[in-house]
């Protein structure tokens, strides 16, 4: 018996499927449809436009390119609504609610009747979401980006969200910047539709959507505002179509093979230490475990090519200007699997083997360097291990001073978001630049539910002295746009009983990115007698699920019951 397609998939359960076939046609035609356009093949366009989501502003622009591809190519495009996250206007931090985000796009794949779905999505949780809901839907599926910002300019000055939101915040606090100035450059961050204007977590996330084959060819550094992007919105939705036809579908493409090639961009990009956890989930859905240990494999292995903000000058047009992802894949062909399966229908070699859109045309070598040449010899993250982080932290060396890299310090330790934010700034707390200081109860399992908050600032007292930079740990996360020498995603977390709860005050923490290393110097026995307090179980609802199911940082924070294969291990 051959598959039913468009709304004659997936019946509403009458117990009359003839009954379920009527009333479903009926109230389709109630919208207008001719019969005839019923009878098409339907593609679903995941819309996650929103009043809370100022990323996601070109969306109705974007949608009406897809449906003009789709209808084109003969389908019907069909538009629904899911969760949106707009990560500023989330409290008390967007990643709590990826996970809600992925079951919604997932339920809603799969209980519709569609024959392929173009996920709109672009603000930083967005993307991973909706790829961790397609890839367990396993129905036909393709990305559509929202693309970045385009910058803007202050006295003279280039701006983009949010390396610059961050350099001149921390110049405030330094003094350096006045109120009425900060008021401006407020109002010059982000001028523009589209994702934030550097290599931050979404640039990140749609590049690797890229190398990962689940967004067309050339589209994920097309800025928001271009018409290229309608092009490409246009082309999704025809290439929807062929998916439709095909029956291609993400556990094809989403392969170990594939990973490994993402994880190969990350690395080349100098991308955010957001998109490992991200990573982690999506290869989580298809089955396959990251591990950090291939992780670092991979960083020692892949130079980075890529200089963008928030490591160096350039912004996300900048990317495109200079031949997008694209041009980076080229350079890094001689290390990627070129077998891999793209939602263009072809492999990744054959992608690569002719130009194959506006963002593979030129390469201007100032922001995408050759293999050859490289901006830096290995990747820019690494993962540590050791006493104070068993499981792994994560840390971004193209971010971070070296001359940091191999040191001992004493640890200054906040207990919490609500102590860092009262203390940090006191005159009288104890600290110097070579202290390491310490962030406990941001975790994955803690109420606050893994913001990026590991990006400490620098007290206000050293701050105004010159200080730049300094040794900070936590198991929160750290924006993709943000920069320093920041250990993160310390595995177990604190909240869950981790060693980084046993850190107290006066503590020797030893870090060697050398030897991947991140130990706490206090002996086994005295750390024993050192109580913690498990994390309080919320009495209700989606925190209640959220507490009970979340999985730490190696395992990408998902829930247990959502991956592939669950471990019931996760939250050791
Ligand atoms: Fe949406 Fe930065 S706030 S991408």
């Amino acid at each position: 018996m051959t598959e039913p397609v468009g709304l004659a998939r997936g019946l509403t359960n009458y117990g009359d499927p003839d009954f379920a076939r009527y009333l479903r046609r009926s109230f389709a035609r109630s919208m207008g449809y001719s019969t005839e356009m019923l009878a098409r093949p339907v593609i679903g366009i995941a819309d996650t436009s929103s009043g809370f989501n100022n990323c996601h502003r070109n969306f109705p622009e974007l949608i009406d390119a897809v449906k003009r591809g789709v209808l084109a190519a003969g389908g019907l495009p069909l538009v629904f609504p899911t969760i949106s996250l707009g990560e500023v206007f989330l409290n008390p931090t967007s990643l709590m609610f990826r996970n809600l985000m992925a079951i919604d796009t997932e339920e809603m794949i799969r209980a519709q009747p569609m024959d392929a779905v173009v996920l709109v999505g672009g603000c930083d949780k967005t993307v991973p979401a909706q790829l961790m809901g397609a890839v367990s839907a396993n129905r036909p599926a393709i990305g559509l980006v929202a693309g970045p910002m385009l910058t803007s300019r202050w006295q003279g000055e280039r701006l983009g969200a949010c390396t610059d939101c961050r350099r001149f915040w921390a110049k405030y606090r330094a003094g350096e910047v006045n109120s009425a100035e900060i008021d401006e450059i407020e109002g010059n961050l982000a001028t523009t539709a589209g994702t934030c204007a550097v290599m931050g977590t979404a640039s990140t996330m749609a590049s690797l959507a890229e190398a990962l084959g689940m967004i067309l060819p050339g589209s994920a550094a097309i800025p928001a505002v271009h018409a290229d992007r309608l092009r490409a919105a246009e082309a999704t939705g025809r290439a929807a179509m062929r998916l439709a036809a095909s029956k291609l579908t993400p556990d094809r493409i989403v392969t170990p093979q594939s990973i490994e090639n993402a994880l190969r961009v990350l690395m080349a990009i100098g991308g955010s230490t957001n998109a490992v956890l991200h990573l982690t989930a999506i290869a989580g859905r298809a089955g396959v475990d990251i591990d950090l240990n291939r992780l670092n494999e991979i960083s020692d292995s892949t130079p980075v090519l890529v200089d963008l903000k928030p490591t160096g000058p350039h912004y996300m047009e900048d990317l495109f200007a200079a031949g997008g992802i694209g041009a980076v894949l080229r350079e890094l062909t001689p290390l990627l699997n070129l077998d891999c399966m793209t939602v263009a229908g072809e492999t990744l070699g054959e992608r690569l083997a002719t130009p194959a859109g506006p963002g593979d045309r030129r390469v201007d070598r100032e922001v995408i360097r050759p293999l050859a040449e490289p901006l830096q010899p290995v990747g820019g993250l690494v993962a540590l291990f050791g006493s104070l982080a068993p499981k792994g932290a994560i840390f971004k060396r193209s971010a971070a001073d070296p001359s940091l890299f191999e040191k001992e310090g004493r640890a200054v330790v906040f207990t919490s978001l609500e102590d860092l934010s009262a203390r940090i700034d006191d005159p009288a707390l104890d600290v110097t630049p070579d202290d390491f200081m310490v962030l406990q109860n941001a975790g994955p399992l803690s109420p606050s539910g893994m913001p990026e908050a590991g990006y400490l600032p620098i007290p206000a007292k050293l701050a105004r002295a010159g200080v730049k930079d300094m040794v900070r740990i936590s198991d929160a996360r750290m924006s993709g746009t943000a920069y320093g020498s920041i250990v993160l995603h310390v595995t177990p977390d604190s909240a869950s009983g981790g060693p980084l709860a046993k850190v107290r005050n006066g503590d020797r923490i030893r870090l060697s990115v050398n030897e991947r290393r991140i130990d706490l110097l206090v002996p086994p026995e005295k750390l024993a007698r050192r109580k913690t307090a498990p994390a309080p179980m919320p009495e209700r609802g989606y925190a209640r699920l959220y507490r009970r199911e979340i999985l730490q940082a190696d395992r990408g924070c998902d829930f247990d019951f959502l991956r592939k294969h669950p471990l019931g291990d996760g939250r050791a």
